[in-house]
Parts: structure tokens; C-alpha cells; sequence
């Protein structure tokens, strides 16, 4: 269950989504921001961890409401982040007003979460007619394969599956003496869009940003590892 895993790993999470040396965030995030349409009223932000991107969408000008299952990182988020208002919940189940947010923000959390289909439901719920729901993912292609070896022209196998709702782990992964544990679900295409469909959104933008020049690791700008869009609720 995504609930215990994060609350688990909480601690590690809190100081890994703090080290620009050790996650994607910075190289990707930007593309992201350049995604959302201009701050409205109320923006949600779903999965926001220790808050570092509601953080950055109050730079941006936006006012904020932060939600997440552990207990212990809407707390650390709360202790950075005084202005705005966090909340720990289930994404599938929002303690929110209907038709209250003008944008929800899931990044990097749609497919942490068990439930992706209630999740998004509750996104289009919580949305007023006209707002976006933005999302960042890891690719469904990246997902779905690996890369034969480190090297820049390493190739890239699929062995398995793409088609179909897949969980993964990836164990252990260790950076400078902090160890993380990883665990969420993979879906293809369909699984994102069909559901987006299914609640009722159109899409409006798509983007697979390239690791490009500001990547150290070469190999994802030949593959996206992260998928964007932004969605409205016609
Ligand atoms: C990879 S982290 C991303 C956090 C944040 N968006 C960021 O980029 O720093 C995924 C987050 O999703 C949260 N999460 C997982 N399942 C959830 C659920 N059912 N409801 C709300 N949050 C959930 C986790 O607790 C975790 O904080």
C-alpha cells in the first residue's frame, strides 16, 4: 500500500527531494512550470511530499493547498512552508470542497498512488469548470524497459510488457550514504489518458521534455523519461 511505503521511506524521501545532485526535479521541473496556466484563485497541489513544488508554485504566485498520505511529510512541508495549507489525506478520497481549485498539480504522484482512476475522479471533482489538472510521470516507455548499460548509446530493451497495469520496485538505491526505496505503478499510454478521459478532461497539452544539455545522465534525451500534460475540465 503506497500509505505505509511513503510514510516508511519519509525520512529519506525528505532528504533525497532536497538534493539537486541526487533527483531529476531540476533538470525536468521547469518544463513543467512553463505547462500551468497563470495562477487563479486556488491552486492543489496531490502527492506533495516535503513540498518542494508547492514551494516553487508560490514563487510563482500561486496559493497553495498541499495534500499527501504521510503524516510525516506534510509535516516537514508545513515547517517550510508557512503561507500555505497542507493536509494529509488520501488523494482518492479529497476532505475538499467540489469545484473549489482552479488547478491541481500532480507531480511525480499519479502513479505512486493505489488508486489512479479515484484519484483523478476526485481531481475533476475538486475542479471548477474551466481549471487544469497538470501532471508529470514518469514515461510510460521509460517504465516499461531499461537501458542495457550506463553508456550515453546504451541500448534500450523492452523484455516485458507495456500493455497492461504493472507495480514495480526499485530497491535500494543509494546516493552519498542515503538509501531509497522506490515504489509505485506503471501504466501505458491508455492507462493515463483513458482515465483522464474516463473523468471527463480534455487534454490540451502534451510534452516529452529531453534530458538535453542540463542532463548529466545522456541517455534521456534519446527516450523521455517524464511525461506532462495539462488537462482541462471543459
Ligand atoms: C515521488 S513523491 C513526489 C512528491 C512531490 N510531488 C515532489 O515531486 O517532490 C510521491 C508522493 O506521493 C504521495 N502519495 C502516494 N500515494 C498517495 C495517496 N494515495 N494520496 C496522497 N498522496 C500519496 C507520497 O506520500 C509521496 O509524497
Amino acid at each position: 500500500m503506497s500509505r505505509e511505503h511513503w510514510e516508511r521511506e519519509s525520512s529519506n524521501w525528505a532528504v533525497w527531494a532536497r538534493r539537486p545532485d541526487f533527483d531529476a526535479y531540476w533538470t525536468y521541473s521547469q518544463a513543467f512550470f512553463e505547462l500551468l496556466p497563470s495562477p487563479g484563485r486556488r491552486t492543489l497541489e496531490v502527492g506533495c511530499g516535503e513540498g518542494r513544488v508547492s514551494r516553487d508554485l508560490v514563487k510563482r504566485g500561486h496559493r497553495v493547498t498541499g495534500v499527501d498520505v504521510s503524516q510525516t511529510l506534510i509535516r516537514l512541508a508545513k515547517d517550510a512552508d508557512e503561507q500555505s495549507s497542507y493536509i494529509r489525506a488520501d488523494a482518492a478520497a479529497l476532505p475538499l470542497a467540489s469545484e473549489s481549485f482552479d488547478l491541481v498539480v500532480f507531480y511525480n504522484s499519479l502513479m505512486d498512488i493505489d488508486d489512479m482512476e479515484l484519484s483523478v475522479h476526485e481531481a475533476a471533482r475538486v475542479l471548477r469548470h474551466g481549471g487544469a489538472m497538470c501532471a508529470c510521470v514518469t514515461h510510460p516507455i521509460a517504465d516499461a524497459g531499461r537501458y542495457e548499460s550506463e553508456d550515453s548509446d546504451a541500448r534500450f530493451i523492452i523484455e516485458g510488457t507495456y500493455l497492461g497495469e504493472r507495480r514495480w520496485f526499485a530497491s535500494n538505491i543509494e546516493r552519498d550514504g542515503t538509501r531509497m526505496n522506490f515504489a509505485g505503478w506503471a501504466y501505458p499510454l491508455e492507462g493515463y489518458f483513458g482515465t483522464l478521459e474516463r473523468a471527463g478532461f480534455v487534454i490540451q497539452a502534451v510534452r516529452e521534455p529531453s534530458s538535453g544539455e542540463a542532463g548529466d545522465d545522456k541517455r534521456w534525451s534519446r527516450i523521455p523519461l517524464f511525461l506532462m500534460w495539462r488537462a482541462v475540465k471543459p
